[in-house]
């Protein structure tokens, strides 16, 4: 009874026991999978969830209150104690507001400091293992488009659809750049690109869940393609699936 009991919880995800559908898009920074996965979720009608807003969540808090990123027993502790939730505006399938702890830090999660301290939270397998364990509750309890870095791989190996996007490193770099001066924030371009080239190498070479494509993931350059071309080709997969 006790193994299965472990086996149930460790092993098996909630989409696995019959629960919602999942499409799972990973890839690196500024891939396209935000945008993507957002327009995808409302044009087939299902939750889009930020998994990386998760652990940028957890690395503001770590900041705020002067717990070293390095520091693994207090990273795991303070990842386990935080809550974090997404908020829906009407029925509206796109969460535009993170919370943690009841406070709405949408807009705090996404500065270049953020950027920076982010992949050192994300490493940590205590960390890892608090994040997942949230995002398979939350994406429980209805068809989610789910975007990050291993949900093919370790969230929901299982998912109906699993897309792994990339870009060129300079392509990337001026959507993010663009992106952050739509947003007011003012960084040298050279200076974003070597970031996102930064946490690249330290998402694809970390020990937990490196970011990598699954083996049956489905691999899409969006270097030349439109949103729409990407959103329209991954709508055929999960219509496949359907
Ligand atoms: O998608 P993003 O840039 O907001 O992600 C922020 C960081 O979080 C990124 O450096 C890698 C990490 N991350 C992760 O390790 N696993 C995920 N499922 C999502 C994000």
């Amino acid at each position: 009874m006790i193994l299965a009991a472990i086996c149930l919880s460790d092993l098996q995800t909630p989409h696995i026991l019959g629960g919602s559908m999942i499409v799972a898009i990973d890839g690196p920074a500024a891939s396209g999978k935000s945008t993507v996965a957002k327009t995808l979720a409302t044009r087939i009608g299902m939750h889009y969830l930020d998994t990386g807003a998760m652990y940028r969540s957890v690395a503001l808090e770590a900041l705020a209150r002067g717990i070293s990123l390095d520091d693994e027993s207090a990273m795991g502790e303070l990842a386990r104690s935080v809550r974090i939730d997404f908020a829906y505006e009407g029925d509206a399938a796109i969460a535009t507001t993170v919370m943690l702890n009841g406070r709405d830090v949408s807009a705090d999660i996404r500065t270049p400091r953020i950027d920076d301290a982010v992949s050192v939270a994300a490493r940590n397998k205590a960390v890892r293992s608090a994040m997942v364990k949230r995002q398979r509750e939350i994406a429980s309890t209805s068809d989610t488009v789910m975007e990050g870095r291993d949900i093919g791989t370790v969230v929901f190996p299982d998912a109906d659809v699993k897309v792994f996007l990339t870009a060129s490193a300079d392509e990337r770099a001026r959507r993010r750049h663009v992106e952050l001066s739509e947003r007011g924030v003012e960084t040298a371009a050279d200076r974003v690109r070597e970031g996102l080239v930064n946490r690249d190498h330290a998402d694809s070479s970390r020990e937990t869940a490196p970011l990598r494509p699954a083996e049956d993931a489905i691999q899409l350059d969006t270097t030349g393609m439109t949103i729409h071309d990407v959103v329209a080709a991954i709508a055929a997969l999960v219509d496949d699936a359907r």
